[in-house]
């Protein structure tokens, strides 16, 4: 009975992915790299601080990072440039070209860069009058740019919406996914509409026929009050998120910022997990050319990879809020029965690990089954649990405990 069921909600699944959503072939799985903008922002100043200013050296050193350090074989491969690339004119074709003195030979020149590392470019344009850091806006270029970032050879596109009105984006990141269909080149396009449209005053269904991801939520900062902030508000509204987030169309929570100033350890790591639970795209924006072994192993852990990157795309779901405690449930596919990865994220900042008691048959699993549970971090075994047995943790301030459940055939 059940597997009918399975069946019947897998091929309605498939079905509504054929039929309404983008078709470009891309983002099968979250996609995962490195974004300049939360680490680098729009630091111009190559003058008194060439090492960290956006450059077409920054980039190719982020490249050279990302293909030699191992990043790209865990599944890194989009280096993204974000605002503050461009002249602050067109050309008097009106085509957009990068700034000549941070980038000397060109955006083309530096995706051939790109590839011949095994990588992707992504580039950044705003569909307003003009980007967020004041640079030519694409509103009345739409297919011209289209046409320039294909020839360019770009991967990716991230599309921001500052100084437009939200009305027009109903229409204009269709036309802009459009005018990129037509070009021939598969382009990954992430779209910022939902982000300046309220969130979930958005038909996401729309934002699914014409987005690989979009982004839905405030721009994330470098601290834990901007990352929890963001979870709250996934957690709050997942009721309209997570039906949405599926192969080729995810919801993106923003950058992680594992590696930079502010996150702890604990905090690093409970990053890391919340973001493979909510099927998250994974851009670091980090120094990778400096990054701490810790934070690097955070960011390079396969398990936790191999969570965020499930072929079922189903985006997890918060289950508990009690205490300071959350209980983060997502769905894994497996053979007959799912698997499940459950996040317990410590809220708390009373000094000890908080220690939580629980059955299975309360976060979410459906299936009365027994379960081999294991830590994601610490590799540590738990044994069995079938849906009854309690199940005792302790999770540190701040911080996550991530478990793997495997039914047992
Ligand atoms: C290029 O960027 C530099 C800052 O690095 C700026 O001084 C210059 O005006 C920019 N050039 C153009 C044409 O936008
Ligand atoms: C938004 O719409 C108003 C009214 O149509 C218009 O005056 C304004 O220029 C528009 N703003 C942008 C940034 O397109
Ligand atoms: C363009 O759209 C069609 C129809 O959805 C799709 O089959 C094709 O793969 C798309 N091409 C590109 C380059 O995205």
């Amino acid at each position: 009975m059940w597997k009918a069921v399975v069946t019947a909600a897998v091929a309605f699944v498939l079905l509504f992915c054929r039929s309404s959503t983008l078709d470009n072939g891309l983002a099968r799985t979250p996609p995962m790299g490195w974004l300049a903008w939360e680490r680098f922002r729009c630091n111009v100043d190559c003058v008194d601080d060439p090492y960290n200013c956006i450059s077409e050296e920054l980039f190719m050193q982020m490249a050279d990072r990302l293909a030699e350090d191992g990043w790209k074989e865990l599944g890194y491969n989009y280096l993204n440039i974000d605002d503050c690339w461009m002249s602050m004119d067109r050309d008097e074709q009106g085509n957009l070209y990068a700034n000549k003195t941070r980038f000397p030979n060109g955006i083309k020149k530096l995706a051939d860069y790109v590839h011949s590392k095994g990588l992707k470019l992504g580039i950044y344009l705003d569909f307003g009058t003009h980007t967020c850091g004041g640079y030519p806006g694409s509103i009345k270029y739409l297919q011209k740019d289209a046409e320039t970032i294909a020839g360019w050879g770009i991967d990716m596109l991230k599309m921001d919406g500052c100084y437009a009105n939200v009305s027009d984006m109903s229409w204009g990141y269709p036309d802009m996914e459009m005018y990129m269909n037509k070009t021939g080149r598969p382009i990954l396009f992430s779209c910022s509409w939902p982000a300046y449209a309220g969130g979930i005053k958005v038909d996401y269904s729309v934002l699914a026929k014409h987005c690989n991801a979009w982004r839905n939520y405030d721009d994330i900062q470098d601290s834990w009050d901007s990352v929890t902030h963001i979870i709250d508000w996934f957690g709050d509204n997942q009721d309209v998120l997570a039906p949405v987030a599926g192969p080729g169309h995810w919801n993106d929570p923003d950058m992680l910022i594992v590696g930079d100033y502010s996150l702890s350890y604990e905090e690093s790591k409970a990053q890391m997990a919340m973001w493979a639970i909510l099927a998250a795209p994974l851009f670091m924006s980090n120094d990778l050319r400096s990054i701490s072994p810790e934070a690097r192993s955070i960011l390079m852990n396969k398990e936790v990879i191999r969570i965020s990157q499930d072929s079922l795309g189903m985006q997890g779901r918060r289950v508990i809020k009690e205490h300071g405690l959350e209980v983060w449930t997502r769905v894994i596919e497996n053979k007959d029965f799912p698997s499940y990865a459950v996040v317990f994220l410590n809220r708390r900042d009373d000094g000890m690990p908080y220690k939580y008691s629980l059955t299975l048959d309360k976060i979410g699993f459906d299936y009365d089954m027994d379960y081999e549970l294991s830590e994601v971090f610490t590799g540590q075994h738990y044994g069995h649990y079938d849906l009854r047995r309690v199940l005792t943790l302790h999770i540190n301030p701040s911080g996550v405990v991530m478990i793997y459940a495997v039914p047992m055939s």
